[in-house]
């Protein structure tokens, strides 16, 4: 059993996710966040109810672009880096800035660091947004990437970061792309969060596009199975794909919301998003073979999940 593990992003979506499991597996965790306001913070703060009464979660409550990281990661061994600001479409314009600090100064910041302690693994959150627009389906991990939304250019940049300090330094990076994930916690911006919740309050969904961009829905559970590999990964391969397993379209998504979850929605189809890609699918084939990963939770079980959270959250937060 390792020494303590760093988690980064450590209040949000995933990153509490991860956390939960590796107090449970009885692995001492730092957790650190900044608690930015991309999204109502209220919410960061409930991600992290249970971990603050645990004896084996510290928390800080920091910037990673100005904490002092070596001191930190003296006393870690594993670290999970899951902080970012994520979001494709809030990505052009003046927010930019954000995601030039938060993921590629954060990640400079942190590799910089770790190069000169005996770090065992470094998992780093990457994404399917790397890849961009291609009708290369399933998308390879080979494939040339070639991202067409400013986020998706930090992530990419993030990645070679990793691998840049794996090359020069022996930073033990593996980089997962993950591929749009869901379930209780999703994040406010996310599409079945934002479906669920105004259909609970019987407002419209929007829908950009015509509903037939598809996406490979990954349950939140299946993402932290492959982190938990990830940590115990000694093989030589450095970047694989985290996907669900299944391409949806968002229209047949909505049909399960409203025949699955009983969910009456009230759609509404609006203009697409520049940098939203049209269709992701992950070819899982490396991850199965060198990380043991195999998606278990169907599109159906995972959103009646979420449907219940995002329930749980209305009645304690109110108008979130
Ligand atoms: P999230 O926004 O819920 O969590 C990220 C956390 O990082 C936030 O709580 C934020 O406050 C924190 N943070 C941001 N900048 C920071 C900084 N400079 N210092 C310290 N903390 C900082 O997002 P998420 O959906 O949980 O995503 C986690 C990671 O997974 C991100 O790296 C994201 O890019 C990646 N990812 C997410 C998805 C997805 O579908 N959710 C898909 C692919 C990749
Ligand atoms: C998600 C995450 O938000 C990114 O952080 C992550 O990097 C990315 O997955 C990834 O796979 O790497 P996205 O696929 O855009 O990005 O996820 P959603 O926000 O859930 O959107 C899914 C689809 O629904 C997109 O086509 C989007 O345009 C659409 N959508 C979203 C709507 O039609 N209406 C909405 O209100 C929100």
């Amino acid at each position: 059993m390792p020494g303590k593990i760093l988690v980064t992003g450590a209040a949000g979506f995933i990153g509490s996710h991860l956390c939960e499991r590796l107090v449970k597996e009885g692995y001492d965790v730092v957790g650190v966040d900044s608690l930015t306001d991309y999204y109502d913070v209220r919410i960061k703060r409930e991600n992290l109810r249970e971990l603050k009464g645990n004896e084996k979660f510290t928390y800080y409550e920091h910037s990673l672009n100005d904490m002092d990281l070596g001191s930190l990661i003296g006393e870690v061994d594993v670290i999970f880096h899951q902080a970012a600001q994520a979001g494709v479409r809030a990505s052009w314009g003046n927010r930019f800035e954000e995601y030039i600090d938060s993921n590629i100064r954060a990640t400079q910041r942190l590799c910089e660091a770790a190069k000169n302690h005996p770090i065992r693994r470094f998992v780093f959150a990457s994404s399917s947004s790397v890849y961009g627009e291609t009708t290369n389906l399933p998308m390879g991990e080979t494939q040339l990437p070639k991202p067409v939304s400013p986020y998706g250019v930090t992530k990419l940049a993030s990645e070679n970061l990793c691998l840049l300090y794996k090359k020069n330094y022996n930073l033990p990076a593996v980089c997962l792309r993950y591929f749009t994930v869901y379930g209780p916690r999703q994040r406010p911006d996310m599409a079945f969060h934002k479906f669920i919740l105004r259909a609970m309050k019987g407002k419209p969904v929007e829908i950009y596009g015509n509903g037939t961009q598809t996406r490979d829905f990954t349950y939140i559970d299946d993402v932290i199975e492959a982190n938990m590999s990830a940590m115990a990964y000694n093989g030589s391969e450095s970047v694989f794909n985290i996907g669900g397993g299944s391409r949806v379209s968002l229209n047949s998504a909505l049909d399960i919301l409203h025949d699955c979850c009983n969910l009456e929605l009230d759609v509404r189809y609006k203009d697409a998003f520049k940098g939203d890609v049209k269709h992701t699918y992950a070819d899982i084939a490396l991850a199965q073979r060198e990380l043991n990963y195999k998606p278990k939770v169907k599109l159906d079980q995972g959103l009646a999940y979420e449907v219940e959270w995002v329930g749980r959250l209305i009645r304690k937060l109110g108008d979130s």
